[in-house]
């Protein structure tokens, strides 16, 4: 509550409100179950068993066959340094690594300094100014028989776009190049697919999803068998504990499987299925959330359109509203993003206002310092929220 009103989450992108069950799944780990792993005492056993059970509720979640294929971590960026410090490792000079001007910098910085480690050359992909999209003749440009690894987001943290990964991972598997998936900001939105996607490595954060601050990071079995991960002498070699460095959050892991379990009971509820397996439930759950949020997508930016001078960045025909998120990022000549976004926050509305570490992207838009005013919505939000948002943005404007 502010100022005795309910508060209106759209501070979505920057992590989600979480449901009861997984804060509930949290503390009952805590309370019942802490241990740490492998030994023959109760609490050591039900904690081995709750990492096997929460692989497999990750490996629903993102389609993938085999749960050890997943490792859990700190978070995105974390996960994503120790990759691209194991792949630099195998890349020499004359190599390539190709980066987009959309993606967050958890995806950028990474492959950058990959690139510098191996005396690799890096390349980095433009975006169409006008709809914040890939500009594909970039795309074709910048991959070659020289590339290694293709780096790009499956939805931008900022304009809201969703790339056709699976034809840029065509092109880049056409040229023997692997692919690296950033799905933070696609996850709460649409169902992952790492199969349909094609992609070689894939990462999430559950925090993202409805669940606790973490973070997930997918490879194709062979290559996360063989990459020379930095590990302790005393670590498993074995996947995917040779990528889990020191002590995992077990009470992470049981708030991850909570999400996701939270997000399958969302698909038997709303199709009326009780029966399905997690990841039919998934399937479910993703097709009503997508209807959900594209119909409040829609009517903000209708709203937003309709203030004179405001600017959206990213696309906003309603016939393309399936190649976007519900992220909505706006520019006003009158005010600063963060002067509105402190009006907003005085009136209950919460929202982001700055370049979200998609700093390639304000770059590219020269957007920079002051950057964007950004509301993201996810399925828990209302169409009574999004009027009451225009109503308060239209005030702020205009007063
Ligand atoms: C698109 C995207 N990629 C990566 C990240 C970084 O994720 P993490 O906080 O788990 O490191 C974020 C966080 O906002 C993000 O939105």
């Amino acid at each position: 509550m502010v100022g005795g009103k309910r508060a209106i989450f759209f501070d979505g992108p920057g992590g989600s409100q979480v449901p009861l069950t997984v804060a509930r799944a949290v503390s009952d780990y805590l309370l019942h179950h802490n241990a740490n792993t492998g030994m023959d005492f109760a609490t050591s056993v039900e904690t081995d068993e709750l990492i096997h059970e929460s692989l497999q509720a990750c490996a629903d979640f993102i389609g993938c066959i085999d749960p050890l294929e997943i490792a859990f971590g700190q978070n995105m960026t974390s996960l994503n340094i120790q990759l691209a410090s194991a792949l630099s490792r195998t890349w020499g000079e004359g190599d390539e690594v190709v980066v987009t001007r959309l993606d967050h910098d958890g995806n950028v910085r990474p492959w950058v300094l990959a690139a510098e480690w191996s005396g690799a050359t890096l390349r980095k992909i433009d975006v169409n100014p006008e709809d914040c999209t890939l500009d594909m003749k970039s795309v074709i440009g910048s991959i070659s028989e020289k590339t290694v690894l293709v780096a790009l987001g499956a939805a931008s943290n900022l304009s809201g776009t969703i790339n056709d990964v699976k034809k840029i991972v065509e092109i880049s598997h056409e040229f023997g190049a692997e692919v690296v998936v950033d799905a933070v900001h696609y996850a709460p939105h649409s169902l992952i697919d790492v199969g349909d996607f094609g992609c070689d490595y894939l990462l999430c954060s559950p925090y993202k999803f409805f669940g606790p601050h973490q973070g997930l990071l997918w490879g194709k079995g062979e290559r996360m068998s063989e990459l020379p991960v930095a590990k302790l002498r005393v670590s498993s070699d074995e996947i995917p504990f040779r990528w889990m460095t020191g002590t995992q959050s077990h009470e992470g892991m049981a708030g991850t499987m909570a999400a996701i379990d939270h997000l399958a009971w969302i698909g038997r509820v709303s199709s009326g299925q009780g029966g399905l397996t997690r990841r039919e439930a998934l399937v479910e759950a993703f097709s009503h959330i997508e209807d959900h949020e594209r119909e409040l997508c829609g009517r903000m930016i209708e709203g937003l359109m309709s203030i004179e001078g405001l600017k959206i960045w990213g696309i906003t025909d309603p016939k393309r509203i399936t190649e976007r998120a519900p992220t909505i990022s706006f520019t006003h000549p009158r005010i600063s993003a963060s002067e509105l976004g402190r009006k907003l926050a005085e009136r209950g509305v919460f929202v982001w206002a700055g370049n979200f570490y998609a700093l390639e992207l304000t770059e590219a838009l020269d957007l920079e310092p002051e950057g964007v005013l950004r509301a993201g919505l996810l399925h828990y939000n209302t169409g009574e929220e999004v009027e009451e948002f225009l109503h308060h943005v239209g005030e702020i404007i205009e007063s």
